[in-house]
This record gives C-alpha cells, structure tokens and sequence, in this order.
C-alpha cells in the first residue's frame, strides 16, 4: 500500500520536475528546493511581521482600526508588507506540504532517517498555530470565527478549568490580557518553530537553507505582484453581539475550520491520526536496515575525506586508538549512518589495483564490500561476450536501476554511485574489463544520497579527491543523471555511449602500468 502511494507520488513529482527543469534549470527547480524555500519564506515571514508590528496596536479595541489604517492610506508600505506577511505564511504551508509528500514519495524516511522526518511533525503543529493566532489578531470577522471555533475546540478537550470559549460570548468579557496572550504566542511560536527547523537539520550535512540567487529572486517578484494585485484585507470589525457569517475562510490555514466547527470531537479524532500515522511511517516495515560503515583502522591514515563527504553528519575524526603514526582516525555514529557508502569511494585506500587478495579499505559497507564490489565488476564483465562492452556502474535509486545485463552490458548496482571510487572506472578500463563506462546516477535535482551525484561530479572534473586520473579516456566514459521513472533515458545513453565506442580505434593491447592512486593535496569545499 504505502508503496503504491510512493510510486504514485513519485511518478506526479517527476513529470512536474521534469517540466520545471525547462523552466527553471536543474539547480533552480523549486520541487528540488523546498527545504531551503521554507527556510527562505520564514525569513520573508519574520522580516514583514517585524514591520508590521512596529505599526500594529495591540489593544482589542484598536487592533482592527491599526490593521485597517495600514491596508488603508498606508497601503503602499505598511498594506505591502502585510501582504507579503500572509502570502509568505500562506506559501510557507504549500513548500511544506510538497516537501513531506516528496521526501515520503523518495522514501528518505525510514532507518537512520527517521529524525528529519520525527522533527518535520512539530513544525507543522507550529506553522499552523503561528498561522491561526496572526489571523486571531487582526480582529475583523474572521478573527471572531477563528477565536470561537477554536476556543469550543479546545474546551471539547477537559484541558481549561473553566471554559475560555466564554471570554467570546460577549464583548465585556474580552480583554485586553488574553489579547497580549494572543501577540505573546504569535511571536513566541515562531521562535520554537525557527528552533525546531534548526534541530531539523542537526544530521545534515551541508544542509540547502538558502535557495538559488534566482529561485528566490523569482518568489520576492511574485509575492510583491500578488500582493499588488491583491493585497490582504480584513472582513469588517468582529462584533461579539453577532454571529460573524459568512467569513471567507483561507483553505491553507483554516482548511479544518468548517470540520472543527460542526463536530469538534470528530476534529480531534482527525488531528490525532494525522499526528499518529506520521509519527509512525517511519518505523514501518520493511525495518531491516544496511549495516553502518565500519572503520579498518590498518587502512586509515586519519585524512579526512570520508568526513568530508559523508552527508549525514555519521563520520568525524577522533585521536588515533591504535599508536599508529596518523593524529586522527575516523569514527562511524552507526545511527546516523543511512549506509550509502560514499564514504568507501572517498577512501584513498579505496584502490582495486591492489594486489591484496583480501581488499581491505579504510572505511567499508560490512554488507556490500569494496572486495564484493570489485570481484562483482570482474564477474559481471566476463560475462560479456559481444562488443562494444559496456559496464554501467548505476544507483540503485536512478533510472539505471531498470537496467538489465546482456551480452554487451555489465551491470554494477551500488547503494550510491559515489561508492565508486575513481580509480574503479580506472580499473575497469585500464585492464580491459569494459570497453566503456556508463556511470548512472539520480537525477541531478535529486539525489537519494544528497551529495553524491555532485561529489561524482566533481571527482570526475579532478576538482575533489579522489579524483579520476587523467589517463583515463574520457571519451569511453559517460555520466548520467536520470530520475528513477527516466528508464528509457538511461539505455538511450548506453546505446549512445555503445555506438561512440564503436567509432573509437580498439585501445592498445599493452595495458598501462598498474599505479596505486597518487596522493594530492586534500579539497575541501
Ligand atoms: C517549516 C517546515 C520545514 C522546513 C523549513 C524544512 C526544511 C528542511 C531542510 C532545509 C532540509 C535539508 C534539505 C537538504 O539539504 O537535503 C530538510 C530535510 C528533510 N525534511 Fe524538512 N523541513 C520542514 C518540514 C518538514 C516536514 C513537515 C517533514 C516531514 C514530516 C520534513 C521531512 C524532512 C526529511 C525526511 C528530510 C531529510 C531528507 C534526507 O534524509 O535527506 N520536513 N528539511
Ligand atoms: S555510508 Fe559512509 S558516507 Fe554514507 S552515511 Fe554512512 S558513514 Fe556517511
Ligand atoms: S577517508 Fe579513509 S583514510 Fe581517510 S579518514 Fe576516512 S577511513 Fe580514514
């Protein structure tokens, strides 16, 4: 079931990305941004609240009038930001939104996972009570309804002493304490919930906060036309001696109102299997998880690259244990571990050349070992009996994954592309397993890992150790960066690869002398 769900989901975010590539480009796509929007929008949300507070009277008898005279003669600063205020809240719930159906459509949920998922439920719960508490204060009709749908909400529970739907009953009762309440929660809310998106990302590495000059750019221009186009207004002053019908109700925020309204046991029967069901998603089968990454001490100098790679904040260097010469070693947090193994392919020891006939690295997948890794290469590409021979090195996340071997294809399925490392391209042409290399990843918007399409990308360009040495002919090598729902991209590609393969001149029978991976100055980005 939640596999179905999935594949559905996914298949509606990739025919949307794919058309917003046109648009946007790969690197701007706001579907492959929406971490970093919500990031982009609380700040616009801060930065306009700010200005409209300066202006806003926070008695309950001049609150309205202040709202009022700002979207009034004040209109052209103090209306704008307002409006930017509730379009960049309004904005914020859409990103959020498609942002927890992607992540679930991607399955980047489950296993070490688990965390950015379990700390994306509060923020919904404070995005949403940030949301209701601005429209409470504004005062007008709609504020009426909210505060008297809401407070019977809350009075259904057994929570108050006395029932504080009262305080709404008449206008006497209203005071001017549970309205400075009011403005208490609706700043102090959103400093939880900025808390709250910080500890959200404590187990990512190089986390995207900030969206492409271009992308934000984009959001500034629209929110401003939207709200010229049509700025943010009240619906007339609350009068606690009538029953405020009909209010127009925002659906982003308010969406559960009408609900709540007519049956508000049903409304927190609603809220409560929503909270449950999220909560426990992560922790469904299937629960078996990959091993962690396990340090080979023997093979670790202490350099730092895996720690700089890795992009869940699993690895970090420690005081060497074993007297050995290096400062440092590195050190595996198991339960951060999501065991991609991009770490196994920044490993200077991570070199198939070598003789050893146990290969043992500084850092490996105890379920998928780079000696497993390079005896599957050699095995999958003696089985090719007709040319050119291509070796196609895919994710198991990308549209390679669909990729079936044959007599000219050798298929090499790994967790992440980036588990490679380059000298295994290296390998398997300098020794003439393949005639060519297909390297098959995610899409370039999305990577199931993170970084590892952009740590191959820059390994390949020698612009990351460890890199793709030079000797190694470019032109029998191709990257691709295709999407799971891509299948027929991929084998375009190959083809396309197979066929420049079959123009090149045979390479020459001496196979180049065999070098382990030179040593260079460490990148760090
Ligand atoms: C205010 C709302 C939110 C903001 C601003 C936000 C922001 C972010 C950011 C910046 C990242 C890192 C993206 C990256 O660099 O790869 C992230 C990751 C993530 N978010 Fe959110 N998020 C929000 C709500 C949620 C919600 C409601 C959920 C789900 C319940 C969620 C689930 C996740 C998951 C699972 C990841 C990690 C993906 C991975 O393992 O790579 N987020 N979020
Ligand atoms: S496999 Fe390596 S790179 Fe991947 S999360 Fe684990 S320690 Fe980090
Ligand atoms: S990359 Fe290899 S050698 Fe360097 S710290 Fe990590 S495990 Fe050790």
């Amino acid at each position: 079931m939640i596999k179905a769900v999935q594949a559905l989901l996914r298949g509606a975010f990739d025919v949307a990305e794919r058309g917003l590539d046109r648009l946007f480009g790969s690197q701007a796509n706001p579907l492959a941004q929406l971490g970093a929007l919500g990031y982009f929008l609380f700040w616009i949300v801060a930065a306009s609240g700010f200005y409209v507070f300066a202006l806003f009277d926070t008695g309950v008898t001049r609150a309205f009038d202040s709202v009022e005279w700002m979207s009034g003669s004040q209109w052209w600063h103090a209306g704008v930001m307002r409006s930017f205020h509730r379009y960049a809240s309004d904005l914020m719930i859409v990103v959020m939104v498609l942002h927890l159906a992607r992540e679930f459509a991607l399955d980047r949920f489950r296993g070490a996972r688990w965390f950015s998922w379990f700390t994306g439920i509060p923020l919904i719960a404070f995005l949403y009570v940030c949301g209701i508490t601005g429209y409470w204060l504004v005062w007008d009709k709609l504020a009426q309804y909210i505060a008297t749908t809401s407070t019977e909400l809350l009075d259904w529970m057994p929570i108050f002493g006395e029932p504080i739907a009262r305080n709404f009953l008449d206008p006497s009762a209203l005071s001017d304490r549970f309205f400075t309440l009011l403005v208490f929660l609706h700043i102090a809310v959103p400093i939880v919930l900025l808390f709250v998106m910080w500890i959200h990302i404590q187990r990512i590495s190089r986390p995207k906060v900030n969206p492409p000059r271009l992308l934000g750019a984009i959001v500034l221009v629209a929110l401003l036309v939207v709200s010229l186009l049509m700025p943010a207004l009240s619906q007339g002053p609350a009068n606690l001696a009538r029953i405020p019908s009909p209010v127009r109700l925002d659906s982003l925020y308010l969406v559960l109102y009408p609900f709540a309204d007519r049956a508000p046991g049903a409304a927190w029967g609603a809220l409560t299997a929503i909270g449950l069901i999220l909560s426990i998603v992560p922790f469904l089968p299937p629960r078996r998880q990959p091993a962690p990454a396990k340090v080979f001490l023997d093979h670790c100098n202490g350099c730092g690259r895996c720690v700089d790679d890795c992009p869940y904040e699993a690895l970090r260097l420690t005081r060497r244990t074993d007297g050995a010469v290096y400062q440092s070693e590195a050190i595996v947090d198991a339960s951060k571990c999501v065991s991609c193994g991009i770490c196994v392919g920044s490993c200077p020891s991570s070199t198939p050349f070598r003789r050893s006939q146990d290969l043992v690295t500084g850092i490996d997948l105890p379920d998928y070992p780079l000696a497993r890794m390079r005896a599957d290469l050699v095995a999958a590409c003696a089985a090719m009996t007709s040319g050119p021979r291509v070796l196609a090195i895919t994710c198991k996340y990308g549209g390679g994954a669909s990729l079936r071997a044959g007599a000219d294809l050798a298929v090499l399925e790994l967790p992440c592309v980036a588990m490679a490392p380059p000298s295994l391209i290296d390998f398997a042409l300098s020794r003439r397993h393949a005639d060519g290399v297909a390297v098959i990843g995610c899409s370039e918007r999305f990577c199931h890992n993170r970084l590892g399409v952009e740590w191959t990308r820059q390994r390949f360009a020698q612009e990351r150790d460890p890199y793709l040495r030079t000797r190694v002919p470019r032109e029998r090598l191709a990257t691709i960066w295709t999407s799971s729902t891509e299948t027929s991209t991929a084998k375009r590609e190959v083809d396309a690869l197979r066929a420049r393969l079959s123009a090149l001149p045979p390479p020459s029978s001496a196979p180049p002398p065999v070098a382990s991976e030179p040593v260079r100055e460490r990148t760090l980005s």
